[in-house]
């Protein structure tokens, strides 16, 4: 559902923004939010700031610390940069980062990510839907699941030198989930291109599903006939899921799911209550309709 941006922006950072995307020469943007969260008066619906957003990171290709992404991505380079399509299709392609801007215009999104450690930020992303990238293949009839790979290179990421996870960072989804509307690639946020520490030059976007599914800097998308083993997966199955929907009645086996931390809120402000996958419940319940959400995490 598309809304008035007006109805969840703070009008400074409304009209921040809408000069931002004049400057890109972007002609139309558009504020997504699933329907279901409002009604709810969380704070999250409103922007997180920009400088919270690039400062507070999950990037351990570049260390484990929230600080330590954007310290130490800064001299990280990402152009040229390049996507292969490849696996279970007719003809793998590779497209370079110019034929992606030329091939999919980016619109504007806003989604709330929610990290499996607790916390949220509500980020207005630029991307485009992922299944416009796919549709550029054919998939043969042994395809079932698609398979993130971000790149490896240690040599510009330190925390790569050592096995912290199984490198490159994997990450996977259905093809249906892949396919989902919802699902983007992102290429920028707050009408700028994407820093380094949020996984420049392009990363994945899944917003009902847990932080780490949406992996960054991504150079491989492969078609796949068995479930991918994500890095995560890998690092601890049994906190890890394959499909890690958001979910406040299914506790992380080392902590509660129920409520969210709000990023740039204040330490003091109170936790708020985690939605059925992140408030998108709407638009992707019908996917897991015959599945025990309790099951497969
Ligand atoms: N992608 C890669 N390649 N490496 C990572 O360590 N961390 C994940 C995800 N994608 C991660 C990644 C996690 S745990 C989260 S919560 C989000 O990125 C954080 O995205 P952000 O730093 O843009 O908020």
């Amino acid at each position: 559902m598309k809304v008035s941006s007006s109805l969840i922006t703070p009008e400074k950072v409304f009209k921040n923004r809408r000069k931002f995307i004049k400057q890109l020469g972007i002609a139309s943007s558009s504020l997504y939010f699933s329907s279901g969260i409002f009604g709810k008066s969380l704070a999250s619906t409103n922007l997180t700031d920009y400088d919270y957003i690039t400062t507070y990171n999950n990037y351990y290709e570049f260390g484990t610390g929230k600080s330590d992404p954007s310290k130490y991505s800064k001299d990280f380079i990402s152009d040229p940069w390049s996507i292969t399509i490849d696996g279970e299709v007719d003809k793998k392609i590779t497209l370079s980062m110019e034929d992606i801007y030329k091939l999919f215009p980016s619109e504007e999104r806003v989604y709330r990510l929610r990290c499996v450690e607790g916390w949220s930020m509500v980020i207005p992303w630029l991307g485009f839907p992922l299944n416009k990238l796919l549709n550029k293949v054919t998939p043969n009839s042994k395809a079932k699941y698609i398979k993130f790979e971000s790149i490896l290179d240690p040599e510009q990421m330190r925390g790569q030198r050592y096995p912290i996870l199984n490198w490159p960072y994997k990450e996977g989804l259905r093809i249906d989930e892949a396919m989902h509307p919802l699902t983007i690639l992102v290429t920028g946020l707050y009408g700028k291109a994407l820093p380094n520490q949020n996984g420049s030059p392009i990363r994945l976007m899944v917003p009902w599903k847990y932080g780490f599914k949406s992996a960054k800097a991504i150079v491989r998308i492969s078609f796949v006939e068995k479930m991918p083993i994500s890095s995560w997966m890998k690092a601890s199955p049994r906190e890890y899921g394959f499909y890690s929907n958001v979910n406040p009645n299914v506790d992380h086996p080392r902590w509660s799911q129920a409520t969210e931390r709000v990023i740039g809120e204040g330490v003091l402000s109170p936790r708020v209550p985690t939605l059925m996958f992140n408030g998108y419940e709407k638009d992707v319940a019908h996917l897991y309709k015959d599945m025990d959400l309790r099951k497969y995490y």
